[in-house]
């Protein structure tokens, strides 16, 4: 009974913060619920001051308001630090997000020497250490200044522990070698610099896609000299067992797949996109097809069938559409209807790319850009249906097909990365690669 009533008591806090929960109770899956424990460590010394350690409390707030907090979703601890470190907030210590932020809010500014690496051993042994949930674990060092102590053996037992760490340096006074010490590899996805306390709202919409970018997008695909965090949507739908033909992208030594209509290219989202997708991300396809109606490239269906994401190439006008979430009404569709949109029909191979934000949506073709349009803010996704790739729209019926590509990369930076050099004929800047690379491309 209790058990209910608790229940009963999320899903009415839930409906009210964000209307984030179909008819039947399911969540919508996003960053905002995606199991985490995150532990923020805050410099608390004397160079800070206490007006900027205001504007550092505030910066935490705004950060944390991106989260459903709670057992089963993120759980948020505070250290601050100067000669010793001090346990502001325990994690999993609030319920709800209003009384996280409210303790937040009320953490008195310390004064003192700096000792980074005690503050990280400490959050280890007395936060992390006391956590018995399995699931992603990141921490995140704010200092602005250099370390009284020696950062490296702490954060190397951090990752130990499986907890990816995220430094933030402020002004001229912290050391870059320490900080790239203190975060994970690459460090220009770990280190973040910002030149005041001031500046430090510039970095937090890039903090929060980061943040989750480590819950929604654990899986890493090998691109070029570096893993990239994504999901190629081709292998989690089985491609490799399910179509035995495939065929070249002559002249290059790529290969592409023969998907026919007997073929089934379905998977439950839960296996594909357990935690939903991140606010940003890019789409990568590489296809060609004859099919003069519409249908759907990529889609993730509700359980009742509705396409809730999804790429659309309507074959009648030679248009391309995108759908996805909006807090609106649930649902957003936009048409790119460029004349050269039309080349994706001349049933040859082509590259499409689309950079999704949370603010808008830009289309590539073949590595130039095409078009941009703007979206409402988006919803989490349910994943109690299917992801599906080659289906006639509002059918579950396999259109015929040839497929080389079909990719989410999390981190939208990856849209300046990628080319298209799988496609024949395709002259980019990138147009020659070291043989290794050249060869990793041909096995795929
Ligand atoms: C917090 O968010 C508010 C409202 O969006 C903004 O005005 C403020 O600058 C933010 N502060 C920090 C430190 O991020
Ligand atoms: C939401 O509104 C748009 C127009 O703004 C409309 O085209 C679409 O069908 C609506 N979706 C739902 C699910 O009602």
């Amino acid at each position: 009974m209790a058990h209910h009533n608790m229940f009963l008591w999320i899903v009415s806090v839930l409906l009210l913060q964000n209307s984030v929960l179909a008819e039947d109770g399911e969540i919508r899956s996003s960053c905002r619920t995606a199991p985490t424990d995150l532990v923020f460590i805050l410099d608390g010394s004397y160079s800070v001051g206490p007006e900027n350690f205001e504007i550092v409390k505030k910066w935490l707030v705004n950060i944390t308001k991106n989260f459903d907090i709670g057992p089963k979703f993120i759980q948020v601890g505070v250290v601050q630090y100067s000669d010793y470190p001090v346990l502001e907030i325990p994690l999993g210590s609030h319920n709800s997000g209003e009384n996280l932020m409210a303790a937040m809010d009320s953490i008195h500014y310390l004064g003192g020497n700096t000792r980074t690496g005690k503050a990280i051993q400490f959050a280890l042994d007395y936060l992390f250490a006391k956590s018995s949930r399995f699931l992603t674990k990141i921490a995140v060092v704010l200092t602005d200044g250099k370390s009284q102590d020696e950062v490296k053996d702490a954060a190397e037992a951090a990752r130990d522990s499986k907890i990816t760490l995220f430094a933030i340096g402020v002004g001229s006074e912290t050391e870059d070698a320490e900080l790239r010490a203190i975060a994970n590899k690459p460090s220009s996805t770990y280190v973040f610099y910002v030149e005041d306390y001031i500046a430090i709202s510039k970095i937090r919409e890039v903090m929060k896609q980061k943040l989750c970018e480590e819950s929604v997008c654990p899986t890493r695909i090998p691109v070029a000299a570096r893993d990239e965090k994504g999901f190629d949507i081709l292998l989690g739908l089985g491609v490799k067992k399910k179509v035995k033909k495939r065929i070249p992208l002559s002249p290059t030594k790529i290969k592409g797949y023969e998907v026919t209509s007997k073929v089934d290219l379905s998977e439950f989202t839960s296996n594909v996109f357990p935690e939903g997708l991140p606010p940003s991300y890019v789409f990568v396809s590489t296809q060609r097809f004859k099919v003069k109606k519409m249908w759907d490239l990529w889609r993730i269906l509700t359980i009742d069938g509705r396409p809730q994401i999804a790429v659309t190439l309507n074959g009648v006008d030679k248009t391309l559409l995108f759908t996805t979430t909006s807090i609106i009404n649930g649902s957003q569709v936009v048409t790119f209807a460029d004349s050269q949109v039309k080349t994706l029909f001349d049933e040859g191979w082509h590259q499409i790319r689309l950079l999704v934000t949370e603010q808008d949506v830009t289309l590539y073709i073949d590595d130039q850009q095409i078009e941009n349009k703007p979206l409402h803010p988006v919803l989490g996704i349910f994943i109690s249906g299917q992801t599906q790739i080659g289906k006639y729209s509002g059918k579950e019926e396999t259109v015929q097909f040839d497929v080389q590509k079909l990719r989410i990369y999390c981190d939208p930076e990856q849209n300046n990365r990628e080319t298209a050099c799988e496609i024949p004929g395709f002259v980019s800047r990138m147009d020659y690669f070291p043989p290794s690379v050249a060869s990793v491309l041909s096995e795929q």
